[in-house]
């Protein structure tokens, strides 16, 4: 680990500035999904337990500079206490007068959230003024939001460069996971890459071939890559202007010893819709009133196969259409054996990115996986290579 940790700093009796992540959806005014609520728990208690005061910094939706009152913290509250076991005390503004009442108000146990810092536009533009005004509430700072950290904001980079700096125990294990995966990882590594788009991940497939052994390819995306093959796909989602940056991608993965596995044999329907009558054809059969919606069986038998010879996976998109049965048949299938190795101790598995924990928690092995990241975005832009400011601002 490169940078200090929770272990390297000094907590007694010290106001700890902590920039969570806790934007969470939320419904009808309720949280409803905790995850990334309940993950920055540990990293509180340990706060708690070395004798800080938890100052959660954290933004919420996208207001712009604005204040939004549908986008205030508070709805947090609820289960962000429930998860902590505790009472949490909640200030009106990030800065100012509120703030600082509310944190000369903490006793030692106590754990203080300081409203969305998005209401000020100065956090977006990593305003100094509004980082200098942040970090004189506390006296140590501690950056536990991996999934906010490819934002140079003022509460994930700005403030890092004023005081003492850490990553807390879910940076420090998000950090962790993703070198094992991508930074220093056994090989042979494979990653699977699905979605929609290629065009949404040509940075990463880039990056990827570079690094990896075997990259599977799935979703619309893998279409793309059928269509730059030649292959007939009919009325199945697919980028055809794309198909020259496919055909790079698959001349890079060569000359880099990358092999790229794209389905065999595929799902077709002709409607979009749940339980629509399906078939499945040769990857390249798909009739020209057709559209394919999901990876065959002799292709997740492949991938079973690539998963059997690699150390380690990482993965990042789902193989088919499954947000809707039968197309999500592939993914599953995948998702199971995957976890069936990381179980057997035979390969380390890490996956991250909006749908792909979705597909995952639907198969129901996001908890056999090594590792599940909380990151959308900053997911992506780390497989893309690319250094995440809130990381790097870090002290080392
Ligand atoms: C996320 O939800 O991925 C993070 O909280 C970052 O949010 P943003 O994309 O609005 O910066």
């Amino acid at each position: 680990m490169d940078w200090k940790t929770l272990d390297d700093l000094d907590l007694k009796d010290k106001l700890v500035l902590v920039r969570v992540d806790i934007n969470v959806p939320v419904e009808a005014g309720r949280v409803t999904d905790a995850t990334r609520i309940e993950k920055i728990v540990p990293t509180i208690k340990d706060i708690l337990k070395a004798g800080g005061k938890p100052i959660l910094l954290a933004h919420f939706g996208r207001p712009k500079g604005e204040v939004v009152p549908e986008m205030s913290l508070r709805v947090t509250l609820p289960a962000l206490e429930a998860a902590l076991g505790q009472k949490v005390s909640f200030a009106e503004d990030c800065v100012g007068v509120p703030a600082k009442k509310a944190v000369a108000a903490m006793q030692p146990g106590d754990v203080l959230l300081l409203e969305n810092t998005r209401f000020h536009a100065g956090e977006e533009k990593n305003d100094p003024g509004l980082a200098a005004g942040m970090a004189a509430l506390g006296n140590v700072y501690v950056n536990d939001a991996f999934s906010a950290a490819h934002r140079a904001h003022a509460s994930t980079e700005g403030i890092a460069h004023l005081m003492p700096s850490g990553a807390g125990r879910l940076m420090e294990a998000e950090l962790k996971a993703l070198n094992a995966a991508l930074g220093q990882p056994q090989h042979p590594v494979v990653a699977v890459v699905g979605g929609a788009k290629v065009s949404t991940k040509l940075d990463l497939l880039g990056n990827l071939v570079k690094k990896v052994d075997h990259l599977i390819i799935g979703g619309g995306m893998a279409n793309t890559f059928l269509v730059a093959k030649g292959v007939d796909v009919g009325k199945s989602l697919a980028e055809r202007d794309m198909a020259d940056t496919a055909r790079e991608i698959l001349k890079k993965a060569d000359a880099a010893g990358c092999r790229i596995h794209l389905p065999i044999d595929v799902v077709i329907a002709r409607e979009f819709r749940e339980g629509a009558p399906s078939e499945t054809v040769a990857a390249d059969a798909c009739p020209a009133d057709a559209m394919i919606l999901d990876a065959g069986p002799k292709t997740v038998a492949a991938i079973g196969k690539v998963f059997e010879d690699s150390r380690t996976l990482i993965w990042n998109g789902p193989l088919g259409a499954f947000e809707i049965a039968p197309f999500d048949k592939a993914t599953n299938a995948a998702a199971r054996k995957a976890a069936d190795l990381t179980k057997a101790g035979a390969l380390v598995s890490v996956a991250g990115g909006g749908d792909t924990v979705a597909a995952l928690n639907k198969a129901g092995v996001a908890d056999d996986f090594s590792f599940i990241s909380t990151a959308g975005g900053a997911f992506l832009e780390w497989m893309e290579g690319k250094e995440l400011p809130g990381v790097v601002a870090l002290e080392s």
